[in-house]
């Protein structure tokens, strides 16, 4: 088909597809933590990944700084509002600094555009539909901690169904006609099946809906820190009117520079918490609509980070800021955990202790380890380079081929949980491949040939593929592990998915751990130790059976277990009991000394496969450095081998 088109045609470049996506703003009355820090990383995955498939990506967040609980919080603190805005917002961008967020804007709504922009929708909606703000009076049950009037049917007892103080509140003030866009924002819905995702959120703001809607009051004469109401400065406009409209103002909307609004708008992303997405997709709908505004195309909600199950809140004091852990294991490893752990929409729990059984399982060891034992074989056999010769055809290469059409669509539909697993598997056919093709011993017994190149160059390739995919969840370390693969660092984009991307023949870099592990438990004393607002440890209620306390899986999957395989045996001179044993775990060696003589002799032991741990600290025996332990029952003293089917490769874990 192509020939047909003129040769100028052809080499046109494909024109970008634009994509904007927002994160909700946050609030300034406090300093920022979990729940913003998730938003913020979900929002910049998208927005790498977008943009590494070629789109015009334009990515927004920012801070919501007027309003009562902006201006109560400044007044408990003896504060100017903006001194403690200005504080708060100096926390966001040092954070998103830390946590390697690629946001090109950052709105404040105490900036001169916003305000612009903010005079401008209403403008345009008393010059549409004139009918739709008119001053009136309102008597409710309004929530101070919401900054919204409460239905009276959600209130018992002076509070909320989420437990917030109410008070009888008459105010007179500005409303916006909302009853009247009970109908179009059903069709709206019925149209547009897209525009609230998970389906369940959409189901929920449908059903809201459908009970019709009450008008909404839109101004405060309570409230002096906001923006004054055009034409009645008594009045500042409601909050969340006013902050809903960052998402066009930071686009110049109303200004005479709207470039980027032309260009961008609609959003293609409203990102925010189950929480809001009621503002987001009746509110703002119908505000756009009065104002003549297209709509934008889908909001998301995501879960809530939770904390022994709890909702965490400032009153709770069960606030999660992990900045510890960004120090001390760098951003990628909370980027990794968030996304990986966290089914996209739903509620999940935090904590230190499971980021790190995760951090080592899955980046320490499948990820990082696997990536060192590929590159210190291409180091060792090819001379500190790629290996000479590509292959274009073995089973990694077909695995990748399946694998990477599947990831990208667990991208698009924001399954992120899935697509790392889908990486995962290409990972986990790359380590049974190195496992049963046993380069080492290829290499002893035919040296650097042909065969070892490709079986090595599939390798690594095969692995580059795996850290592009990870790239936009792992932006600093898969920079840093293209150029040890000796990849080009930069490429990560649509391209650098196929297969064949590897050059042969460029230098590769072996160097430290790119996640080095960590002693959980002992993390976790001195973390507590160095913070003395940490909660006491919680008591458990369930006894602990004699003999041995409970583990939780976590502890137990710090235990690397592994299939070894005996290559050498001998007794440690003058025991009776010990034998000194040479294991191969695949790609290395080791000694570990056993207290097995008494059963087993030297010479039985040989080629047999047995179960180690792996990562136990080394220890002196007799004399002898033992690296691990060699597992097996004890029968009255005497010891009898776990044992595994032969078939199974050197190195495969145990769980
Ligand atoms: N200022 C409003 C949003 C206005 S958008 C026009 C607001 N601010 S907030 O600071 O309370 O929350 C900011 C975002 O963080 C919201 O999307 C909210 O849902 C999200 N989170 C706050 N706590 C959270 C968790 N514990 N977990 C995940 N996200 C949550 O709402």
């Amino acid at each position: 088909m192509l020939g047909e088109f003129p040769a100028a045609l052809q080499s046109a470049p494909i024109p970008m597809k634009k994509f904007y996506i927002t994160t909700a703003i946050n609030y300034v009355n406090d300093d920022p933590h979990i729940g913003h820090m998730y938003e913020s990383i979900a929002a910049d995955v998208i927005a790498r990944h977008r943009r590494r498939m070629g789109d015009d990506v334009r990515f927004l967040t920012g801070t919501d700084e007027h309003g009562q609980k902006i201006e109560r919080a400044a007044a408990k603190e003896g504060v100017l509002p903006i001194e403690l805005a200005d504080r708060v917002v100096r926390a966001h961008h040092d954070l998103l600094k830390r946590l390697n967020i690629s946001n090109d804007d950052f709105i404040r709504t105490t900036e001169a555009r916003h305000r612009i922009g903010v005079l401008e929708v209403i403008r345009r909606i008393q010059e549409r539909t004139p009918d739709d703000i008119y001053l009136g009076k309102h008597s409710g049950w309004y929530c101070q901690s919401e900054e919204t009037f409460i239905a009276e049917n959600q209130v018992r007892d002076g509070v909320d169904q989420d437990g917030h103080k109410v008070e009888w509140t008459t105010e007179k003030n500005y409303f916006f006609a909302l009853s009247r866009y009970t109908e179009r924002l059903l069709t709206h819905y019925r149209t547009h099946p897209e525009f609230v995702w998970p389906p369940t959120r959409l189901n929920e703001v449908i059903a809201f809906v459908e009970q019709g809607l009450r008008d909404l009051s839109i101004s405060r004469t309570s409230i002096k820190w906001g923006i004054p109401f055009p034409g009645n400065p008594d009045h500042v406009i409601y909050v969340w009117l006013e902050a809903l409209i960052n998402y066009i103002s930071a686009l110049g909307f109303g200004s005479a520079d709207d470039e980027n609004f032309r260009n961008y708008w609609p959003a293609d992303i409203h990102l925010v918490g189950k929480d809001i997405v009621r503002f987001h997709s009746v509110y703002w709908p119908a505000f756009l609509m009065a104002a003549g505004i297209e709509l934008p195309r889908r909001v998301v909600g995501h879960g809530f980070w939770l904390r022994d199950q709890m909702k965490i809140s400032k009153s709770l004091g069960n606030v999660v800021r992990p900045y510890n852990i960004i120090d001390d294991f760098g951003a990628d490893a909370l980027r990794y955990y968030v996304t990986r752990e966290m089914v996209f929409g739903q509620d999940q729990d935090y904590s230190d202790q499971s980021l790190l059984t995760r951090y080592n399982a899955d980046l320490a060891n499948d990820l990082g380890n696997t990536l060192s034992r590929a590159i210190k074989m291409s180091d060792s056999y090819f001379g500190g380079r790629t290996p000479p010769t590509p292959c274009d055809d073995n089973e990694l290469m077909r695995q990748a081929q399946a694998i990477v059409p599947q990831y990208l669509r667990q991208m698009d539909e924001l399954a992120f949980q899935r697509a790392i697993e889908t990486a995962w598997q290409l990972l986990v056919s790359i380590n049974g491949y190195i496992v049963s093709r046993e380069p080492w011993k290829h290499f002893k017994e035919h040296g650097a040939d042909e065969t070892l190149s490709r079986m090595i160059w599939n390798s690594l390739e095969s692995l580059r593929i795996v850290w592009v995919m990870m790239a936009p969840f792992l932006p600093s370390s898969t920079t840093e592990a293209l150029a040890r693969l000796g990849a080009d660092p930069g490429r990560i984009d649509a391209k650098a998915l196929e297969w064949g991307g590897l050059p042969n023949g460029a230098p590769v870099r072996v160097t430290d751990p790119i996640f080095p592990r960590v002693d959980v438990a002992q993390y976790i004393g001195e973390t507590k130790m160095q913070d003395p607002t940490a909660p006491p440890p919680i008591e458990t209620t369930q006894a602990a059976p004699p003999g041995l306390a409970k583990i939780s899986i976590e502890q137990f999957m710090d235990v690397d277990l592994r299939v070894a395989e005996v290559r050498a045996a001998e007794r440690v001179p003058k025991s009776k009991k010990l034998i000194k044993m040479t294991v191969s775990t695949g790609d290395e060696e080791r000694t570990i000394v056993g207290g097995i003589g008494t059963k087993y002799t030297p010479e039985e032991l040989v080629g047999r496969k047995v179960v180690i741990v792996a990562n136990l600290q080394p220890a002196k025996l007799m004399g002898v450095e033992s690296n691990g332990m060699v597992l097996a029952a004890s029968i009255d003293g005497e010891p009898s081998l776990v044992s595994v089917d032969p078939s199974v490769p050197n190195g495969t874990r145990v769980r």
